[in-house]
């Protein structure tokens, strides 16, 4: 039954009680005037037969005057409004002074007590007054009639006894109505809505944590409820049922490595995995950075390997993205919140802006996160710089960041916190401490160093108890787990678990982990047919094209890949004019002293190569300093016959990935540095030293004159790997890992 039709049946209910009441309270004045006006006339006949007989004796002898004495005696009696004497013409000829006027000529009545010799008595309304007058035929000693008494009485008061008698009906009605209104709320409450207050909750319960029957004991019973009660146990047992055997699927699934994990698949494994449980991302960099130039917004993805890879996944499941807002028109695009709805063109989670200080930026984003964390990470063999206010700012931002995430999780259960990178250190401690209940895991996207390295840190002892705060700590590669483990068991007293690779410190246990990071293989979705236009553009016009694309970053190793085609031109000068090396290097980090340097010293080297072996209007260097999104470096990787990736030391590098996605066509050689993460799971690509120039100048060779079948047997595995470990599987995993200790 609907609340709406519970008030319409209260409502007819009253209206019923009204109309009885009514009626009942109907007879009752009926009855009361009736018994009120008989009492009266009684009373009045009474008073008229008294009255008689000592009016006839004086009326027969004296004379008016003294007739109005007498009946002025009875003036001023309750109700009596007055008495008149009339002759047995009809004509007034005493009255007591308070008759009404207005009856004092005959009145009806009168002259029909004297027709018929009888008492006569009536009601009616003189001056607004109503009244009940009763006419007493006077006789003479011989019995003949001389005259008439006639009585007033004033009847007003059986109106206002009975307008009482309706007053009091309607205020014991509405005492009673009220009663009703308020027992029938109580009773609504009681029996209909607590229990279905409770009934909502567990079904509730069983939707979000799993749980049958909680909350139904005190229904079970109830009477009302009891057939509904049973079947909603049984629809959420089945319920959990197929929820069960979906999560199981699910996870059969996930163990079954041959079929390809997809951002559906990917959605499906959480809605199995977490139910309703949220995402929450923390990291420095924003997936979309909004610029302003000439009036005209933009949003821009950045040229980040983290961004590549987790881009897809937070697409794919939802959440909030908590980041630094970095462009300039990132506040004006975002609402009082800081918050933004992307992807811009269709929107599928929140990205919730952090905004810092110059300050802050300088401290923690140039000085610590750049100039010291990364340098350390990196065996690039650039000296980390360690400045006690960089340390403030660091560890000032971190604290900044969990404030703002512990805010967007102070109302959801056991939220999902994935940090990204170095630059989040000491946030998963924070955090932890205020939500114990979170389940957190810190992605570390660069290398870790050794042990050795790492103790030239003044703040390691503080980083790894931050980093510790985490349940989950993810690296690239089981080297740098092994690394890590080393440099806690140096560094802190804790307990190492190497079995099964867990750290024990105070009552918290950390799993390290790793998981080789990936990006969104779409293996169904074929690559779109290059257009040539786009190297003609670049002044590109020879048949061999070797590809970079990096970031301008030192770690990267640009100046290695230089050196590297230098040796090759040397050593085969016929590829002159035939040859090209396209480096697309956006410039990064232009805050940090030493990424201008190294930007200036590849500009250098680029114009000294080209100096040196340029052909008319060929050049063997084309150097693209400019940001080039996803679409604009499809086409290249499809077009190049190379792609060079001598990082010199790097977590991952999905560069490399990307160029093997991008070649269904099974061709193109990739030559990747064995310092990168990559290289363990790519067999197919030529692995080099990029400290080795003459291995760099060889690997090109091989890669340009390597026959067809060799190009798609490596391409094929390589396509297979990536195809088969794609972002989609890594988050899938790390999310498992996350919720099964
Ligand atoms: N990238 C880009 N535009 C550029 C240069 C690079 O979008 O002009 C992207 C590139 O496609 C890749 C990411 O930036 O997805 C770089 O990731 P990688 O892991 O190779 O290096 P990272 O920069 O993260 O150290
Ligand atoms: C590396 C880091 C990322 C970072 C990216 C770009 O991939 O691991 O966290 O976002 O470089 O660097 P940037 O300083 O521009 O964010």
């Amino acid at each position: 039954m609907k609340m709406r039709q519970i008030y319409i049946i209260s409502a007819l209910v009253v209206v019923l009680v009204v109309i009885l009441s009514a009626a009942f309270t109907f007879e009752q004045t009926l009855q009361e005037e009736r018994n009120l006006s008989s009492d009266l006339q009684y009373r009045t006949r009474l008073l008229a037969d008294s009255l008689t007989e000592s009016v006839e004796p004086s009326y027969q002898v004296n004379s008016a005057k003294s007739l109005e004495g007498l009946l002025a005696k009875f003036t001023g009696r309750s109700r009596l409004a007055g008495l008149a004497v009339y002759d047995s013409k009809g004509q007034n000829v005493a009255a007591s002074t308070d008759f009404p006027e207005a009856i004092l000529t005959t009145p009806p009545l009168v002259a029909d007590a004297i027709a018929n010799d009888a008492a006569k008595g009536d009601y009616d309304q003189v001056y607004g007054r109503n009244l009940y007058l009763f006419a007493e035929p006077l006789h003479n000693t011989g019995g003949a009639v001389i005259g008439v008494l006639l009585v007033a009485q004033s009847a007003d008061y059986i109106g206002s006894y009975v307008a009482q008698i309706w007053e009091g009906s309607a205020l014991r009605f509405l005492i009673l109505l009220l009663v009703f209104l308020l027992i029938l709320a109580l009773l609504i409450r009681l029996i209909i809505l607590r229990p279905l207050h409770n009934l909502v909750e567990s079904v509730k319960t069983a939707r979000t944590r799993g749980e049958t029957g909680a909350g139904l004991e005190g229904i079970r019973e109830h009477a009302f409820f009891k057939p509904l009660v049973g079947e909603i146990s049984k629809m959420t047992k089945s319920l959990l049922a197929a929820r069960l055997s979906a999560a199981e699927e699910a996870r059969m699934r996930l163990e079954k490595l041959e079929t390809p994990w997809t951002a559906e698949r990917l959605k499906e494994f959480i809605k199995a995995y977490l139910k309703d449980r949220k995402i929450f991302l923390v990291s420095n960099r924003e997936p979309y950075i909004h610029s302003k130039t000439k009036n005209e917004i933009t949003a821009e993805v950045p040229a980040s390997g983290m961004v590549t890879a987790l881009e897809p996944v937070v697409e794919a499941c939802g959440g909030t993205w908590i980041a630094h807002g970095s462009g300039n028109a990132d506040r004006e695009t975002a609402d009082v919140n800081g918050k933004i709805q992307v992807p811009p063109d269709d929107p599928k989670y929140t990205l919730k802006r952090v905004w810092l200080s110059e300050k802050e930026v300088n401290g923690h984003y140039v000085g610590f996160s750049n100039e010291a964390l990364w340098p350390l990470c990196h065996l690039a063999h650039t000296r980390p710089i360690f400045r006690k206010e960089d340390w403030k700012e660091y560890r000032r931002v971190n604290n900044k960041f969990a404030q703002a995430l512990l805010a967007e999780i102070k109302d959801v259960d056991q939220p999902l916190i994935l940090v990204q990178d170095f630059h989040f250190a000491l946030l998963p401690a924070i955090v932890k401490s205020s939500r114990p209940d979170a389940q957190i895991c810190l992605f570390w996207h660069i290398p870790w160093p050794s042990a050795e390295t790492f103790s030239i840190c003044p703040w390691r002892k503080e980083i790894i108890a931050g980093m510790i705060g985490a349940d989950i700590l993810g690296f690239h590669t089981q080297a740098y787990c092994n690394n890590f483990m080393d440099t806690v068991g140096k560094e802190m007293e804790s307990m190492i678990d190497l079995e099964r690779f867990a750290i024990t410190h105070g009552n918290h246990t950390t799993y390290i982990k790793p998981f080789p990071i990936s990006i969104a293989f779409a293996s169904d979705k074929p690559a779109l047919p290059a257009d040539r236009s786009v190297l003609e553009k670049l002044g590109i016009g020879t048949i061999h094209i070797a590809l970079g694309v990096d970031r301008m970053d030192y770690s990267k190793g640009i100046l290695e890949r230089l050196k590297g085609v230098e040796l090759f031109l040397d050593e085969h000068p016929d590829y002159k004019s035939k040859f090209t090396f396209l480096q697309i290097a956006p410039p990064s980090r232009e805050a940090v002293a030493k990424y201008r340097e190294y930007n200036e010293a590849v500009t250098r080297e680029a114009e000294r190569i080209n100096k040196k072996f340029a052909e008319g209007d060929w050049r063997p260097v084309v150097l693209e300093k400019k940001h080039y999104t996803h679409e604009e470096l499809a086409p290249l990787y499809r077009l190049s016959n190379v792609c060079l990736v001598t990082s010199l030391h790097d977590g991952m590098n999905l560069v490399a990935k990307e160029f093997v996605a991008a070649r269904d066509d099974e061709m193109g050689v990739l030559i990747l540095s064995q310092f990168t993460g990559a290289s363990r799971g790519l067999a197919g690509a030529l692995i080099i030293n990029p400290y080795n120039g003459e291995q760099i100048a060889e690997s090109i060779y091989g890669a340009l004159t390597m026959p067809a079948a060799e190009q798609k047997r490596r391409m094929h595995s390589m396509r297979e790997s990536v195809k088969n470990y794609n972002i989609y599987r890594w988050s899938a995993e790390l999310i498992k890992a996350a919720t099964s200790f």
